[in-house]
């Protein structure tokens, strides 16, 4: 039996045959049908081609993230690239800048590239994206951020409980009155983390002051803007904490420019301990992701997927954070 009786028999070129066996280039989808019913009733190959279980794999994948620039990323990246590497797959890198069309773009693109898979930190909720690979049997892994998906697997931190590490530090040195520069309201990840907030203040009979929350994004300029709304307010709020450590970062240059100085007039806490954190004088106090470990799993986990090792419903990795006490962090002097 040849390729040339299955081409016969489904009434389509060997080329077309050739192209369904192997997965390569475009065919319709009832032609499909019709060249692997052929193959099925010519046995023209194993019983797995008859399920169209065949799929020849490319060695690539795709990694999506917001935006490359955020110190962050790189970090997941480079795990991802760890794992991909030792597995002799290649990693396309995308980057959205947190616009959901240039994401919509940038994963047709990469089912265009034909990748295995896709590791995914989506600029908003929707899954419709997630929903289109998984369709067509893609496997997906999101990543830094949660998404409520049976079939989905996520690798996350606990942002929720990293907020509220790092506002009940503040409350423990004695700050009362603790604004939050927070990052993409779009995102689970900055809406879990000012909710981290609210809630460390609710646990201690703070109440909760509208006024105190600030939305941005996830970058310097952002946390530079809102320090600068959260430093005029009235009372000043003596501490800040910031959605990342970018965030954290634009509020202390705020806060110098406002000649105020940090930690002593000023207490702030970011989040992911990126590197510049431990570099940066005072060093930055912040919640701890341990980024690299992070993109490593994810890509182990999408390997397990490509390879078929496993295959039932979603999984859900929540890494438990680690607050970081370094030096923008201060107790606040009982006032009088
Ligand atoms: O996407 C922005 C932020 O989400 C990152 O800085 C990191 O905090 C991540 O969890």
């Amino acid at each position: 039996m040849t390729i040339r009786d299955v081409a016969r028999r489904a009434g389509v070129g060997v080329a077309t045959v050739s192209r369904v066996l192997n997965g390569t280039g475009y065919v319709k989808a009832e032609t499909r049908e019709r060249v692997l019913a052929a193959a099925a009733e010519l046995g023209y190959v194993p019983s797995q081609l008859a399920r169209g279980l065949v799929r020849r794999l490319s060695g690539t994948v795709g990694l999506v993230v917001p935006d490359i620039t955020n110190p962050f990323f790189p970090l997941i990246t480079r795990g991802v690239e760890d794992a991909a590497s030792e597995a002799g797959y290649t990693v396309f890198l995308c980057n959205t800048d947190n616009d959901p069309v240039l994401e919509a773009q940038d994963v047709r693109k990469l089912r265009e590239h034909r990748v295995d898979g896709i590791i995914f930190v989506g600029t908003t909720e929707r899954r419709e994206l997630v929903d289109q690979l998984l369709a067509d049997d893609i496997p997906v892994v999101v990543m830094d951020r949660q998404l409520e998906h049976a079939d989905v697997d996520t690798v996350t931190v606990d942002n929720v409980a990293g907020a509220q590490a790092a506002c009940r530090h503040l409350i423990e040195l004695g700050h009362r009155r603790i604004a939050h520069a927070a990052g993409h309201q779009s995102t689970r990840t900055g809406q879990d983390r000012c909710q981290g907030y609210r809630m460390a203040l609710e646990e201690a009979d703070i109440p909760y002051d509208p006024a105190c929350v600030t939305w941005g994004d996830f970058t310097f300029e952002s946390g530079f803007r809102v320090g600068q709304v959260l430093l005029g307010l009235s009372p000043r709020p003596t501490a800040v904490f910031a959605g990342n450590d970018l965030i954290a970062l634009g509020v202390i240059r705020a806060a110098e420019e406002a000649g105020l100085s940090v930690p002593d007039d000023l207490s702030v806490v970011g989040f992911d301990n990126i590197q510049m954190a431990a570099l940066v004088r005072p060093g930055l106090t912040t919640v701890r992701q341990p980024a690299r470990e992070m993109g490593r799993l994810a890509m182990t986990m999408l390997l397990e997927r490509i390879r078929g090792e496993f295959s039932g419903p979603g999984r859900r990795h929540v890494y438990p954070p680690e607050l970081i006490v370094r030096g923008t962090t201060r107790r606040r002097e009982p006032l009088g």
